[in-house]
């Protein structure tokens, strides 16, 4: 059965340009009426250009869709709030959120200056929460929503010179596995993404033959398939580039208990406490604490002394 998303609303932050252009222009095209947001900064964050947000209302628009520009940044609390005050007043509803804006400030750690750790984690990890906590009231109250906050493998696994942008993009991950609890009870569904796609943010970080497969058109499916109605899924961690798809998860063992520790048997047992042969995706609170609870008797390995 073909998605649609006929007669719902999404705001895309970030949506004038890369992947947050395409994936406006998608949800547009399976129906969706679309506030873009983008101030149209420069690569850095600075500066600002009414004209990109307007470029794709227009794309959308033109194809015979339903758009507004907005060009409000997520960094401010109030003007997240009139992202999702524009949907509401025009369409009604918001049943998406596509939380995608920002931008890179890279430096080595020993070289990053305050602004630029606190100019990232303010727009990419706090901008998603500036547009969602107005959303979540409107999503509480319809008993549905769909969430989709564009992390990065940065944030996953780290990448030389984005401490900043790591923390930020990891802390996405925290945000979506508490929301994916506290939206269950009203059909709101969290995932995050982790995109590859040749944008201005890569074009100089991969080879022109890699980026030439690598149009953020192939992530824009992915997105579009977690905002539908289709998609059940909630917490999860997908990868999306050049067409491959894929999950990734935080996953643990089944631990080692030591009946009297001490550093010396911590050091003893280290291989297979650090064992991940069989470990499994961890998915709440309660595995652990079932653990916990499981006693030394019928668990792991009983040290000797
Ligand atoms: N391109 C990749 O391979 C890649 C990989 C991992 C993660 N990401 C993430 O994907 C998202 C989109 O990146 P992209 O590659 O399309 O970059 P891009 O620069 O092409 O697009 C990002 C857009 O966000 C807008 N923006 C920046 N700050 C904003 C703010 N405060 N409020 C509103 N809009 C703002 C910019 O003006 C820009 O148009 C980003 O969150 C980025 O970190 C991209």
């Amino acid at each position: 059965m073909a998605i649609s998303l006929a007669g719902q609303v999404a705001l895309v932050t970030g949506g004038g340009r890369g992947i947050g252009r395409s994936v406006a222009l998608d949800l547009a095209r399976h129906g969706a009426n679309v506030v873009v947001n983008d101030t149209g900064g420069g690569l850095d964050g600075r500066g600002t250009d009414p004209g990109v947000a307007e470029a794709v209302v227009r794309e959308i628009t033109g194809a015979g869709g339903e758009a507004l520009v907005n060009t409000g940044s997520v960094v401010s609390y109030e003007a997240a709030y009139g992202m999702v005050k524009q949907a509401v007043d025009a369409w009604g509803r918001l049943d998406i959120v596509v939380s995608n804006a920002g931008f890179l400030r890279d430096q080595a750690f020993h070289n990053m200056k305050e602004d630029d750790w606190l100019d990232i984690i303010q727009t990419h990890l706090t901008g998603a929460y500036n547009v969602l906590h107005h959303a979540w009231p409107v999503f509480r109250q319809q008993r549905y929503g769909r969430v989709v906050l564009t992390s990065s493998n940065s944030g996953f696994v780290g990448n030389f010179g984005q401490a900043n942008y790591g923390a930020a993009k990891g802390g996405l991950i925290g945000l979506m596995n508490v929301l994916k609890l506290e939206g269950v009870k009203y059909n709101v569904n969290v995932n995050c993404l982790g995109p590859g796609a040749a944008t201005r943010m890569t074009e100089n970080l991969m080879p022109p033959e890699r980026l030439a497969r690598m149009s953020p058109d192939f992530v824009a499916p992915a997105v579009t398939y977690l905002c539908s109605p289709d998609c059940s899924s909630s917490g999860f961690i997908i990868e999306a580039s050049g067409g491959a798809f894929g999950r990734a998860a935080i996953v643990r063992n089944s631990q080692v208990r030591l009946a009297d520790p001490t550093a010396d048997q911590v050091a003893a047992h280290w291989g297979e406490i650090t064992d991940l042969e069989k470990a499994e995706p961890w998915w709440s609170i309660g595995q652990s604490l079932k653990d916990h609870l499981a006693g030394a008797q019928d668990k792991g390995i009983a040290a000797t002394t």
